[in-house]
């Protein structure tokens, strides 16, 4: 009987849950394991906080929100916080990780999580621990996957604000700001915005200029259309200023937080255009809530198939969806790279033909 052990690490995303009973039920019911659930990301490791799983503790939980096991995007292990008599200080506790997996019996970890989390998890692998990585965030800004869970529920949650939005701005002719997650990458904004029928996207791949902004917006006034609807990725940015800043978290290893840029934009829409514009941040409601039918598959297909290359004795690798096919590869090539929005890409061309404006 193998022994494996699972955590969720990183910014929580709709479909976790759903990976984590995939994972539970194929392991202990179709082969057998025993599976030990670490809690709150890479912290249960160092900490040795663990549940040992039965099978119906994963019961009723495919389409709840969040992560039965907790989460962390502040523990990384490499550079884990110890803080002893008020004093705070950074340590490699990479070793008592490998120690508490060995100490555990676990043959081998499924690591579910984002590019930080996978980061780790490849470390992990270098220093010989056998794993298998889970692709996971609502920004879709992995390379080595065509698609993470999480991402359709995000821009499912943004799509159902512009639609609401619409109605408003039109009503009282104003301009709508909505400002959606997406840090260096801006697929919600640009997939809700093309399925929500926006006006303008910013994205921060494509710097805009706000002259151009405005101008898509008076253009539609003089046609007669007294209302807009302006999506903007919280790290879009103008073609002179840099991204807006919400706070630095000091003690977490990607420690800038974005948010702002809708509130930035306003009074400068509002200036030029002359027409009173609002602003709405979606801000952590496109973390939250049921997986949408399209991630709870792409999750149960994730969960499944990390347990059979466990069962195949596979390691150093994360599962990956290409076209439509479920399929491996390697952590070394499957990090540190960054998937953004192709500015001349078929999706941002369909949007300029349909008369969006992206502010270039
Ligand atoms: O990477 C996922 C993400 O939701 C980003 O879109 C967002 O910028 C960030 O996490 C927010 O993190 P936190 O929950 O720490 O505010």
């Amino acid at each position: 009987m193998k022994k494996i052990g699972v955590l969720t690490g990183g910014g929580d995303c709709p479909g976790l849950n759903t990976v984590l009973r995939a994972v539970v039920k194929t392991a202990m019911v179709k082969y057998g394991y025993e599976v030990t659930g670490f809690k709150d990301g890479y912290r249960g490791l160092v900490m040795n906080e663990y549940i040992r799983f039965k099978s119906g503790d994963v019961s009723g939980i495919l389409d709840k929100g969040g992560t039965i096991l907790g989460t962390s995007n502040k523990d990384n292990p490499f550079n884990f916080r110890v803080e002893t008599d008020g004093r705070v200080e950074y340590k490699d506790m990479s070793d008592r990780v490998m120690e508490n997996v060995k100490m555990h019996g676990i043959d081998c970890m499924v690591l579910i999580g984002g590019d930080g989390t996978l980061t780790s998890a490849r470390d992990f692998a270098r220093k010989g621990m056998k794993v298998v990585g889970v692709p996971k965030t609502i920004d879709n800004d992995l390379s080595a996957t065509d698609t993470t869970f999480g991402f359709m529920t995000a821009v499912e949650t943004a799509t159902d604000a512009i639609d609401k939005l619409h109605s408003t701005a039109e009503s009282h002719h104003r301009v709508m700001i909505l400002e959606v997650m997406g840090r260096y990458a801006g697929w919600i904004a640009l997939e809700s915005g093309i399925a929500g029928g926006a006006d303008v996207i910013l994205i921060p791949e494509i710097p805009y200029d706000m002259n151009k902004v405005a101008q898509k917006i008076t253009e539609r006034k003089n046609a007669g259309k007294s209302f807009s609807i302006v999506v903007a990725a919280e790290g879009a940015k103008s073609l002179t200023g840099d991204m807006v800043v919400s706070k630095i978290m000091s003690d977490s290893p990607d420690p800038i937080r974005l948010g702002g840029i809708g509130n930035k934009i306003a009074g400068e829409i509002e200036e030029l255009t002359g027409i009173e514009t609002r602003v709405t941040v979606l801000g952590h409601l496109q973390r939250g809530g049921r997986p949408v039918p399209y991630d709870r598959i792409l999750s149960t297909r994730y969960g499944v198939e990390a347990v059979e290359m466990i069962n195949k004795g596979l390691s150093g690798k994360m599962v990956s969806l290409q076209g439509n096919e479920i399929t491996s590869v390697s952590l070394e090539n499957a990090v540190g790279k960054l998937k953004t929005v192709p500015p001349d890409g078929e999706l941002v061309r369909i949007a300029k033909s349909v008369g969006v404006g992206f502010g270039d």
